[in-house]
C-alpha cells in the first residue's frame, strides 16, 4: 500500500512525542538546505520538515523546489523554532514529482487575483484558494445537513429540460442537430422533431417547477445542482453556470418561507464559523489588506468575522417593495441623483438600489416582499390587492440579491389567467397545472445562489473566485 499517510491538519493537532509518521505534500519553501515548509491542502498551515544536515545529497537538495511533491517519513518532535508547535524530523525524503522553478508560475509571492484567474488550474495551490474551497465545501455539506435534519428530501431535478422555468428566455440550447445545416420545416423554421429529444431543449435555469411536482406529494424537498443562464451580464455577481439550492415546501405560506430562508442562511454560516475558523480568519485578513487599498469611505465597517457574527445575531429586516421604493425616493442618494437607474413604483430594483438598502440604510440583510406582479415570474401567488405578488428577495450586504423566492399560485384559475397574460404556453405546461388540478395546496419555496453565499461568507468580491472554474460570457477555460 502506497498511501499510509497522515494529513498535515491532523498531524498539527497532535502532541509531538517522537512518533513516526509519513506525510505527503507539496513544497511551499525550502530554507537553508534544511527546512521544508510542506503543504497538502488540508490546511493553510505548513508542516515544517527538518532535514538533518548531511542527509540529502546535492542532487536531491536541488530537486526540493517550490511546487515539488514529496513523501516524507520522520519523527514528530516539539519545534525549536517559533511559529509552529512541532516539526517533522525527516528520516527519509522521497521526491514524488519535480517542479521546475524556472517554469512554475506559482512561486511563493503575492499574485493578483486576476493573474490567478488565468491560472485557475493551479490557483488551488495558494492559501487564498485553499481557504475558499475548504469553506465552499463546508457550506455545501451544511446545506445537506440542514435539510436532512429537517426531514427534507434531496431531489435530483434534470439538467436538460424542455421548459423555461422563469419565462426569462435566457437559455443555453441543447441539440444534436448540425448547426451548419439543420433540418427545416416548410416555413423555414428549424424542425426539432428530428432533434435528439424530438423537441427543442435547453439547460435548466432552475429546478423549481420539477421541485413543485415532488413537494406536492412528498411535502418538503430541496434541490442542489448546477443551473445555467445565458444572460450576457459580465459582472462580479453573475455566472453562466452556477449552483443553486431550491427548497420547495407544501403547506407553507410566504411567512413560513421567509422564516425557513433566514434560519437556513444562519445555519450554514454558523456551520462554517464553527468548522472553518482558521480559513475564515485567513480570509478576513486578506480582505482587510485588500481594503487598505480603498479610500476610507469604501471600506467595510466590520471585519469579515464580525460581519458574519452580526448576521447570526440579528434578525433580518423585513420590508415590502412599496416601503423599499419609498425609502429610496427619500434617500440622500436619490436626491443627489446618485442612482444610475430609475426609482419608481413598478420598476424593478437594480443592484445599486438593493445595495443602498442593505449597506447604507439598514446595514443588515433585508427581505423584500410584495413585488409588483408585472416584474415577477408567472408562478408567484397574487396578493389580494391584485397588483403585487407574494414574492420575497433576500438582499445581503456587499452582494445584493442572494435569494429569490415566493409563495406559489395554487389557485388553478388565477394561475392559468396569469400564464395567458404572460404568454406562457398553457397546453405545454399541462403537467405543471396537474398539481393545481389534483389536490392543490398552498406551497412556497426559494432559490439561494450558492456562489453568492460563498462570496458573502468568504468576503471575496468577484464571483469568479469562489467557483473552481468560472463560466462567463466569452470565457470557458479548463
Ligand atoms: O431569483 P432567481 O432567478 O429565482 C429562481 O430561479 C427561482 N426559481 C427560485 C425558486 O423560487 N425556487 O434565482 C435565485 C438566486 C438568485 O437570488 C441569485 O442568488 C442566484 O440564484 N442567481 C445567480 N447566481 C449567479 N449567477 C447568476 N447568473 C445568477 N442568477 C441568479
Ligand atoms: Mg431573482
Amino acid at each position: 500500500m502506497f498511501n499510509k499517510r497522515v494529513k498535515i491538519k491532523e498531524l498539527l493537532s497532535t502532541e509531538p512525542q517522537g512518533q513516526e509518521v509519513t506525510v505527503m505534500g507539496w513544497v511551499r519553501t525550502f530554507r537553508n538546505n534544511q527546512f521544508i515548509a510542506l503543504n497538502d491542502g488540508s490546511t493553510n498551515n505548513n508542516l515544517q520538515v527538518v532535514a538533518t544536515l548531511g542527509m540529502l545529497n546535492d542532487e536531491t537538495q536541488k530537486r526540493i523546489t517550490t511546487g515539488a511533491s514529496l513523501k516524507v517519513t520522520g519523527n514528530v518532535v516539539a519545534s525549536l523554532g517559533k511559529g509552529q508547535k512541532l516539526d517533522l524530523n525527516a528520516t527519509s525524503i522521497e521526491i514524488l514529482g519535480d517542479c521546475d522553478a524556472a517554469e512554475y508560475p506559482m512561486q511563493q509571492k503575492k499574485h493578483s487575483l486576476e493573474f490567478l484567474r488565468e491560472k485557475a488550474h493551479l490557483r488551488f495551490r495558494t492559501n487564498t484558494f485553499g481557504s475558499i474551497f475548504r469553506v465552499r465545501h463546508s457550506l455545501a455539506f451544511a446545506v445537506h445537513k440542514f435539510f436532512n435534519e429537517k426531514d427534507f428530501l434531496y431531489l435530483h431535478t434534470p439538467v436538460i429540460t424542455a421548459s423555461d422555468a422563469e419565462g426569462a428566455g435566457e437559455m443555453f440550447r441543447v441539440t444534436t442537430l448540425p448547426f451548419d445545416n439543420p433540418p427545416r420545416n416548410e416555413d423555414g423554421t428549424i424542425n426539432f422533431k428530428e432533434d435528439f429529444f424530438g423537441k427543442s431543449t435547453n439547460l435548466t435555469v432552475s429546478g423549481q417547477l420539477e421541485g413543485e411536482l415532488a413537494a406536492t406529494a412528498l411535502s418538503d424537498i430541496y434541490t442542489f445542482g448546477p443551473t445555467f443562464r445565458a444572460e450576457n451580464s459580465n459582472t462580479t455577481r453573475h455566472l453562466a453556470e452556477f449552483w443553486m439550492i431550491e427548497p420547495e415546501m407544501a403547506f407553507y405560506d410566504i411567512e413560513d418561507n421567509m422564516n425557513l430562508a433566514e434560519e437556513f442562511i444562519k445555519y450554514i454560516i454558523r456551520h462554517a464559523m464553527d468548522n472553518n475558523r482558521e480559513d475564515l480568519e485567513f480570509l478576513a485578513q486578506r480582505l482587510a489588506e485588500e481594503e487598505k487599498q480603498l479610500p476610507q469611505d469604501k471600506r467595510s465597517d466590520l471585519g469579515l468575522i464580525e460581519k458574519l457574527e452580526f448576521v447570526l445575531n440579528n434578525a433580518f429586516e423585513r420590508i415590502t417593495y412599496t416601503e423599499a421604493v419609498n425609502i429610496l425616493l427619500e434617500s440622500p442618494a436619490y436626491k443627489k441623483k446618485k442612482f444610475q437607474y430609475e426609482v419608481s413604483w413598478g420598476v424593478d430594483l437594480q443592484s445599486e438600489h438593493e445595495r443602498y438598502l442593505v449597506e447604507k440604510h439598514f446595514k443588515k440583510p433585508v427581505i423584500v416582499t410584495g413585488y409588483p406582479a408585472a416584474i415577477k415570474a408567472f408562478y408567484m401567488r397574487m396578493n389580494d390587492d391584485g397588483k403585487t405578488v407574494a414574492a420575497m428577495d433576500i438582499l445581503a450586504p456587499g452582494i445584493g440579491e442572494i435569494v429569490g423566492g415566493s409563495q406559489r399560485e395554487e389557485r388553478l384559475d388565477k394561475l392559468v389567467q396569469r400564464m395567458e397574460q404572460m404568454h406562457i404556453p398553457v397546453e405545454e405546461m399541462s403537467w405543471y397545472l396537474d398539481t393545481r388540478r389534483y389536490g392543490t395546496v398552498p406551497h412556497a419555496g426559494f432559490g439561494l445562489g450558492f456562489e453568492r453565499m460563498v462570496l458573502f461568507v468568504t468576503g471575496m468580491t468577484n464571483i469568479r473566485d469562489v467557483i473552481p472554474f468560472a463560466r462567463t460570457p466569452k470565457t470557458c477555460e479548463f
